[in-house]
């Protein structure tokens, strides 16, 4: 018999001898520990109600941050024609301010006590920003499509600013105005710019004096 074939192969009660504490834990389930809707109040010196109206709001803003979020993915990968390139680049830069967005809401709910939405089933559940459809479409549609979705975002966030507000709650408010509202503006001023029906090489008014 041959060195190799006489080679001691270990069981598996050998293998695992030793080695339990080393072991994960799959497949474990419990009960939530928190129900969505729910306050789980810190001590950050405001009311639970406060805390509770600034964590609905938000989680209303946040499903339509994500939406919008995806809404320029979306269109970062579907843009076509002439300004194909810096579109491309625009909905992506968009895509991360609006992803920065995204996590200062969730963690403001969560800070507040509440329960931050995070998945898309839900998101899509709650969000009031119209769902586009798959298919690709032009670029002023396109344009269009996050104007109007940008509006919806800046008109719930400045009544949810004010409500902030007039409950005490200031980092909400300093939240919604200072990075939501304000980056939302600037965002809205980069898009509409691309939908101006200016002329491209000759100005509008020296057509017919050049042509004749
Ligand atoms: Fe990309």
């Amino acid at each position: 018999m041959s060195a190799k074939n006489r080679t001691h192969s270990p069981s598996y009660h050998d293998v695992e001898a030793g080695a339990e504490r080393a072991k994960p834990l799959l497949h474990q389930h419990a009960h939530e520990i928190q129900e969505y809707g729910k306050i789980a109040k810190l001590p950050i010196a405001l009311d639970e109600l406060v805390c509770a109206t600034s964590a609905d709001n938000l989680n209303q803003l946040l499903a339509d941050t994500m939406t919008l979020r995806d809404m320029y993915k979306k269109h970062h990968w579907q843009v076509s024609g002439p300004t194909f390139y810096p579109l491309h680049l625009l909905f992506d830069k968009h895509y991360g301010e609006q992803s920065e967005l995204v996590d200062a809401v969730a963690e403001r709910v969560q800070l507040l006590g509440g329960i931050s939405i995070a998945m898309a089933a839900d998101v899509a559940e709650t969000t009031m920003i119209p769902r586009p459809p798959r298919g690709r479409e032009e670029v002023p549609v396109q344009i269009s499509r996050l104007l109007e979705a940008h509006e919806v975002l800046l008109k719930e966030a400045r009544t949810m600013a004010r409500q902030a507000t007039e409950g005490g709650d200031d980092g909400t408010n300093d939240l919604l105005v200072s990075q939501v509202i304000r980056t939302n503006e600037l965002e809205v001023w980069f898009l509409a710019e691309h939908v101006v029906d200016v002329p491209v090489v000759r100005a509008a008014d020296q057509k017919s004096s050049a042509r004749g």
